[in-house]
């Protein structure tokens, strides 16, 4: 049976739902790939930390060469986070002919034109499911299951920590501090975690949507942006009382070829479907012109939900490699941009 190697890059909360999975799947993986998938490095910043999993001790490694300049190792999942150290990996793993799995939205909001270029132009995968709803597959959902309709319009709740963060302060009247810790000691939010609060992880994931679903080339700068630091406990129960949640909601629409993007705190009436989504859920409302209206919903964040996205990118690569079809399906914007928030 033909073996796959696999290097990590990062075993933090994702890592380890990345390990636990191919260690607790292996046969159900066999059987979808026809493959052996074995992990071969993962780079960590810490040597010395006590890991969940630390049956793989012997395979961690400090030094990033060991995981992407190594011969042996076919596929680069990177879910260590951060921009510049990231940017560069994935760039010389692509020139290694390595495929590249990665859950870093703010990486891929950035530079993701860029890095899909320099995957097709080497004929490697890069694949990104879980920069965006956890374990919900809305990239797939933009580029193949609605991929015959033109989008109208895309609302989101996108991000798990500030819809954990505004729920549980609605629901048990918890302070904002203590249900953050709570948010970050379960993993949903980002190291630092003023991205989340701040809207900055919403925005990164709502140009990674509207790259997708409007197929333009759109930049953070198109993007208005407010978090949630600015609501207070009292906002929450006194618009509860008049029969709204308020959601941290994303919003992409295009009018008379324009695109608006902005993501905001907003009042949501208890009868609408996005009202109800609570903890650290994510749903994504699409509309098409021909399909009218869909909802993808499910856990936005989170050890296995996140996980469960980058081993289905996996499999999709190791598929594509046994076909031989490597970075044949790479989207890239196509359009002119003209976007209405840049103008104003
Ligand atoms: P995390 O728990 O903070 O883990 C990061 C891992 O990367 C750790 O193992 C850390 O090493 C390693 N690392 C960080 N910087 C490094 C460096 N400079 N050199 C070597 N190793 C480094 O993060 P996470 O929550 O798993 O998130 C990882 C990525 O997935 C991020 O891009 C995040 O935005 C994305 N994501 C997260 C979630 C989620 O629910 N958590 C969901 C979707 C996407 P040590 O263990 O030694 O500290
Ligand atoms: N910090 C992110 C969130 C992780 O809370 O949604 C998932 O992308």
């Amino acid at each position: 049976m033909k073996k796959i190697s696999v290097g990590l890059l990062g075993f933090g909360t994702v890592g380890t739902g990345v390990v636990h999975l191919l260690t607790n799947d292996q046969q159900r993986l066999v059987q979808q790939t026809g493959s052996q998938i074995q992990i071969s490095k993962i780079l960590v910043k810490d040597r010395e930390k006590s890991r969940k999993m630390d049956q793989y001790d012997h395979l961690l490694t400090l030094n990033p060469s060991d995981v992407i300049d190594n011969p042996e190792i076919d596929i680069i999942i990177e879910v260590m986070g951060g921009i510049d150290d990231t940017r560069k990996y994935i760039h010389r793993a692509l020139k290694n002919k390595k495929h590249v799995i990665t859950a870093n939205k703010d990486l891929m909001a950035l530079y993701g034109t860029e890095l899909l270029q320099a995957a097709a132009d080497e004929g490697c995968d890069l694949y990104y499911e879980a920069s965006v709803g956890g374990g919900i597959p809305i990239l797939r959902g933009l580029t193949d299951g609605l991929a015959a309709d033109r989008i109208k319009k895309l609302i989101g709740i996108v991000n798990g920590t500030t819809n954990y963060i505004l729920s549980k302060m609605s629901h048990q009247s918890v302070s904002y501090e203590k249900v953050l810790q709570e948010a970050q000691s379960l993993g949903f939010a980002e190291a630092d975690p003023t991205s989340d609060v701040e809207g900055l992880d919403a925005a990164r994931k709502m140009v990674i949507l509207s790259h997708l679903a409007y197929s333009i080339p759109v930049t953070l700068e198109d993007v208005k942006v407010e978090g949630i630091t600015r609501v207070a406990e009292e906002d929450i129960q006194y618009s509860k009382k008049l029969g709204y949640a308020i959601k941290l909601v994303g919003i992409a629409e295009v009018e008379d070829d324009e695109i608006d993007i902005r993501v905001g705190p907003t009042l949501l009436p208890f009868n609408h479907p996005l009202a109800s989504v609570d903890n650290e859920f994510n749903a994504i409302y699409v509309y098409g012109h021909s399909v009218g209206e869909t909802m993808f919903y499910g856990p936005g964040a989170g050890e296995l939900p996140t996980a469960i996205a980058v081993v289905s990118d996996l499999i999709t690569v190791v598929k594509n490699m046994a076909y031989g079809i490597n970075g044949k399906h790479i989207f890239l914007p196509l359009q002119e941009k003209k976007c209405k928030s840049s103008e104003t």
